[in-house]
């Protein structure tokens, strides 16, 4: 897969690993379509592509709510028109969008979950996530097939190392993930006559908006217990990862750990 004069479509993309992501695709060449929620500055997202301008032809903002088949509809027909000016065909569906509220199955002083909160980590992780994919894919099984392996192109899914270790707190934000991360292999299989290939990455601990609001003594526990390098991840890194997964065509089906080797322990 290459990257440069394609086009690439980010849910979550204002923020965090998604606008990290972002910011490497643009650099290499890249069109980005960033679908994240109306609340979004999108002034201050377009001053932090330093080399973009709002007028530029290689960044576009869309609104959207993955938790709204409507809006993502939307968002996406805006994607294509954009396309059919830039000629820049898609090849990437980037599901960065989520959300990780807190709650343990019975709290402290026996209260049990709050299920509108645990239907919602559920409804933007997993139903946002499946539906942003589901309405954006035929727009990518119909370009045509690429390089000397008909690829035409890539879906990338962002599950975390909660799929595989979650931590007291992480009930319903660890069910959200492992559904993605149990999704890549049969949405791998659905996609492979189309010569689509889909990938899950599932990072530790990285700096990120999502990961700030952490008190200091909850992140140096994280921090003591991981292997190397004993800090957060950055976004670049996630970034990264994900242009090795577009430029790798053997990566596919899987879902990769991006955590320094840190396996999350029950109590810190
Ligand atoms: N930061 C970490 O440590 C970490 C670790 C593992 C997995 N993840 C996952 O990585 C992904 C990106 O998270 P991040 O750390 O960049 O967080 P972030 O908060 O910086 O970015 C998430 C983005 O998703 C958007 N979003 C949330 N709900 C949405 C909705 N309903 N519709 C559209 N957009 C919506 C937000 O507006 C935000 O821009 C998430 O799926 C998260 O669960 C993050």
């Amino acid at each position: 897969m290459i990257i440069e004069g394609r086009t690439f479509i980010i849910s979550g993309g204002a923020s965090g690993l998604g606008l990290a992501t972002a910011h490497l695709l643009t650099a290499k060449g890249g069109y980005v379509s960033i679908l994240d929620l109306s609340k979004t500055d999108q002034d201050a997202l377009f001053t932090s592509f330093p080399s973009i301008s709002k007028s530029s032809s290689r960044v576009k903002f869309f609104p959207c709510d993955v938790t709204f088949s409507d809006s993502i509809s939307t968002a996406i027909a805006g994607t294509v028109g954009w396309i059919n000016q830039t000629h820049a065909s898609l090849a990437g569906i980037i599901a960065c969008a989520g959300i990780s509220w807190p709650a343990k199955i019975i709290d402290r002083d026996g209260n049990p979950m709050d299920m509108p909160t645990a239907k919602k980590v559920i409804e933007v992780n997993v139903f946002g996530t499946l539906d942003f994919i589901r309405l954006a894919l035929p727009h990518l099984i119909t370009v045509p097939p690429h390089g000397p392996d008909g690829e035409r192109g890539v879906v990338i899914m962002v599950a975390s190392s909660a799929a595989f270790d979650g931590q007291p707190g992480q009930v319903s934000y660890a069910a959200s993930k492992g559904a993605i991360r149990s999704a890549t292999l049969p949405m791998a299989r659905d996609l492979a006559r189309y010569g689509v290939r889909v990938v899950s990455i599932a990072p530790s601990l990285f700096d990120t908006n999502m990961t700030k609001g952490m008190g200091g003594k909850a992140r140096e526990s994280l921090v003591r217990v991981m292997e190397w390098p004993r800090r957060a991840g950055r976004g670049e890194e996630f970034a990264h990862l994900v242009e090795a997964v577009m430029e790798n065509t053997m990566m596919n089906g899987e879902c990769i750990r991006l955590d320094g080797a840190v396996r999350m322990p029950s109590k810190m």
